[in-house]
């Protein structure tokens, strides 16, 4: 979850929104990159993103969250997964974000060194409810399959 901010870009899975609002964070605010990130390194047990790249650190202020998605992909793959497939969502009132649903899944695969069809992105409003629904913040959502290519050393 981001807070919307006037004066802000508007970023997605690093793919800038035509947008009069963006998102307010201490990296770039990637609301969908962060979801990712932590559905990477959930799937891995690995933690969260918070541990790995805190918002204390100001190596990550402004920070282009597509290194954390990259970093995440490295230290699951150097746990011995590789990613199946990706889907995710994003909840915001406004803009439509439609349009820009190919460039969005495009810079995700080419992130993650993924196809296309592994690399879903859905958007949905809020109906006008709750801070999503009143345009006050941004929600993203992700659910991401590993598969286990490597045995563990036990
Ligand atoms: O939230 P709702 O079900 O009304 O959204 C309808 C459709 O509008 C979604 O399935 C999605 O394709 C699109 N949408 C969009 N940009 C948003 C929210 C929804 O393109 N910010
Ligand atoms: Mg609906």
């Amino acid at each position: 979850m981001h807070r919307i901010r006037t004066g802000v870009p508007l970023i997605l899975a690093g793919v800038t929104i035509p947008s009069d609002f963006g998102l307010e964070g201490h990296s770039d605010a990637d609301v969908l990159a962060h979801a990712i990130t932590d559905a990477i390194l959930g799937a891995a047990a690995l933690g969260d993103i918070g541990m790995h790249f805190p918002d204390t650190d100001s190596r990550w202020k402004g920070a282009d969250s597509l290194t954390f998605l990259r970093q995440a992909h490295d230290l699951v793959r150097a746990a011995g997964y590789e990613i199946v497939n990706v889907d995710s969502t994003v909840i915001l009132e406004r803009p439509k974000l439609n349009d820009y649903r190919l460039a969005i899944r495009e810079s995700l695969a080419a992130t993650l060194s993924l196809a296309l069809d592994q690399t879903s992105v859905k958007f949905k409003t809020a109906e006008k409810v709750g801070p999503v629904g009143e345009g006050r913040s941004a929600e993203a959502q992700a659910m991401v399959t590993l598969v286990r290519t490597l045995q563990p050393a036990v």
